[in-house]
This record gives structure tokens, C-alpha cells and sequence, in this order.
């Protein structure tokens, strides 16, 4: 059976972590592109090596140029510089929007009816770069933060409470930013609402870590930024979109109109599957949670104010 074509740009601790997690689905040919010399090729063939051990035929394709991303269906793009202790993610928007814009043109030359899924930081903002750059339909231009946020929301709740992962459902909307909006009112732990299980406290405490997760994460490497929890969030996409799921994940989208957004691209659920984003879905919300959602729609608009600015 021919496999489908997943191409990963930025060969760096993401990149190589999704392309390990494509590699060991065994149902994909993985091409990673970087700009360093060898580097892609050296964990393309360092990952295929690991075929035999692990039991997959994956093709893994390093590469510094596009030819060999002809024909993708699915093109994540994690190219552009990670933030370090003491840095917002905005910090990085006049860099990466270079990066970003450049990348998809020259991934859509090659591969026109891909769906491209962004992960460089500022993580809307650069979708909305990808979006204008690529000139694609908005279904088929979406960002990665959502499942994230939500998975370390998830995390902190089951360590909480000593109840397993499976069990918590949670929606984490807005931005990627420190205004993200956890809705607790749709985060249950085994069906019943989360505010039944802990005090009014316990649960301020675990949004406030879960808006701040990324940090933790980059003051414990003092290196870089997380890697693992977001490379697993980019392939659940991957997957939705190539096995057509229709799984309803916070992603970052274009809203025209949803949730009383013009023209921005934020974190809201959607139906997500072959034709890429298929649906927005609204949940009602309280005035206090519609509030906290216009806070963050703002701080990506002003984000998305500065891309234009930078893309003149
Ligand atoms: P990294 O520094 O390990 O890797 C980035 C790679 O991009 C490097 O190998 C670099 O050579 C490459 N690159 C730079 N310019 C390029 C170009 N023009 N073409 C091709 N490759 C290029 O960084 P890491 O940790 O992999 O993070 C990547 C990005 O993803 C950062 O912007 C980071 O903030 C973001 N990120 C976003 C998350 C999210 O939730 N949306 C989660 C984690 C990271
Ligand atoms: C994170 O939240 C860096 O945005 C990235 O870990």
C-alpha cells in the first residue's frame, strides 16, 4: 500500500519528536526538512535505523531543501526559534514570521492541497502568517496549542485528584498565551463537573499552572521549550486529519464571526478531519468565560496587528 507523505519542517526538538512518533505509527513516509546542513538527514536515517528494533518500514527522508516534500498531505511546520527562561512567546514574532512566511511558500509550490499545521511560537499569530502566506482556504490552515494546553490541564487534574488521564475531559480555548481560557465548566473528571471534585482554590491553582505550563516547562530546561507533550499533540492532528476522525480538538482557526471573533485566528473547538478543519463548534458561554475569551482574542489580535506590520 502506498503510504501518505508527512513532511515535519524544523528537524529540532519537535520536528524530531513528531518524526519519531510518525516513524513508530508505521503508516507514514516522514520527510523532515531543516536548514542545518546533515542534521535532517542524520535523524531521518538514525530514526529509519530504528525501524527494525521497533518493528516499522517508515521511509525517512532527511532533507535541507523542498524537492522531497512534493505531494504531502499533511505539512507541520515547527521551524523558527523556541523562547528561553525570562522570554514570552511574542518575543520571538519578528524572527519567526520571517521564517514561517518563507517556509510555506516554498511548501505549497510543491504540495498545493496539503493541510498545513502550525507550531511555531507565537503560535496563532504564525498561523495567521501561514494562513496569509499560503493564500490556502482556512480549513486547511490550523494551529497546534489547544490539545496541548488541554493535555496539561488533563495532567495536573488527574495527578490532583489520583484518578487516571482517560478519565478527564477538559477544553482549554483562546489564545496560546497567558490569557488562555481553561473552561472549567466543560471539564469533567469521569462525567461528573470538575467543580464537584475540588475546592474553588485547588482548581484557581491548576488553571493558573496550566496557563503558565509552557514556562514551567522552560525554567526546568533553561534550554529550550517542551517538546514530547507537544510533538504527541501535533500527531493526534496529524492523525485526525489523515484518518478523516472528525475528533472535536481546540485548535487554532480562523474565526469569522464564532464566538464573536472577526477575522481572528485562536484556539476554539473544532471538528477536525480530512477536509481539515470541518466545522467550528460553539459552546454557550457564561458572560465571566465570554469575557475572559475577549481578553485573549485581543492580545493575539494586537499579535496579528504586528505580522501585518512585519509582512508589508
Ligand atoms: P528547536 O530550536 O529545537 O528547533 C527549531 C528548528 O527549526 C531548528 O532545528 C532550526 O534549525 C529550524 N529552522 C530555523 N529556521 C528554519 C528554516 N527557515 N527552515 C527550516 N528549518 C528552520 O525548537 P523547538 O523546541 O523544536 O520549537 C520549535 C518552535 O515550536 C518554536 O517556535 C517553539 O516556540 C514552538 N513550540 C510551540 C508549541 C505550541 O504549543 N504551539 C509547543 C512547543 C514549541
Ligand atoms: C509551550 O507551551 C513553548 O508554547 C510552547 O510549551
Amino acid at each position: 500500500m502506498r503510504r501518505l507523505k508527512i513532511t515535519v519542517v524544523g528537524a529540532g526538538n519537535v520536528g524530531g519528536s513528531i518524526a519519531q512518533r510518525l516513524a513508530e505509527k508505521n503508516w507514514y513516509d516522514v520527510v523532515l526538512v531543516d536548514i542545518v546542513d546533515g542534521m535532517p538527514q542524520g535523524k531521518a536515517l538514525d530514526l529509519a535505523e530504528a525501524g527494525p528494533v521497533c518493528g516499522y518500514d517508515s521511509k525517512m527522508i532527511g532533507a535541507n531543501h523542498y524537492d522531497e516534500t512534493t505531494g504531502s498531505s499533511v505539512v507541520v511546520i515547527t521551524s523558527g526559534i523556541a523562547r528561553k527562561p525570562g522570554m514570552s512567546r511574542d518575543a520571538l514574532i519578528e524572527t519567526n514570521t520571517k521564517i514561517v512566511s518563507s517556509v510555506v511558500k516554498d511548501i505549497v509550490q510543491r504540495s498545493p492541497e496539503a493541510i498545513i499545521i502550525i507550531v511555531a511560537n507565537p503560535l496563532d499569530a504564525m498561523t495567521y502568517v501561514a494562513y496569509r502566506a499560503s493564500q490556502f482556504p482556512k480549513q486547511r490552515v490550523v494551529g497546534m496549542a489547544g490539545v496541548l494546553d488541554s493535555a496539561r490541564f488533563r495532567t495536573f487534574i488527574a495527578e490532583e485528584l489520583r484518578v487516571s488521564v482517560d478519565n478527564v475531559q477538559a477544553m482549554v480555548l483562546g489564545g496560546h498565551g497567558d490569557a488562555m481560557v481553561p473552561l472549567i465548566r466543560y471539564t469533567t473528571v469521569a462525567g461528573r463537573p470538575l467543580d464537584e471534585w475540588m475546592s474553588r482554590d485547588r482548581l484557581e491553582a491548576l488553571v493558573k499552572r496550566t496557563r503558565q505550563g509552557g514556562a514551567e516547562i522552560v525554567n526546568l530546561l533553561k534550554t529550550g521549550s517542551a517538546y514530547y507533550a507537544p510533538a504527541a499533540s501535533a500527531v493526534e492532528m496529524v492523525e485526525a486529519i489523515v484518518r478523516d476522525q472528525k475528533k472535536i480538538l481546540p485548535c487554532a482557526t480562523l474565526c469569522e464571526g464564532e464566538y464573536g471573533f472577526q477575522g481572528v485566528f485562536m484556539g476554539v473547538p473544532v471538528k477536525l478531519g480530512g477536509s481539515g478543519v470541518e466545522e467550528i463548534i460553539e459552546y454557550q458561554l457564561t458572560p465571566e468565560e465570554d469575557a475572559a475569551l475577549k481578553v485573549s482574542g485581543k492580545a493575539v489580535q494586537d499579535l496579528c496587528q504586528k505580522v501585518d506590520q512585519l509582512l508589508k
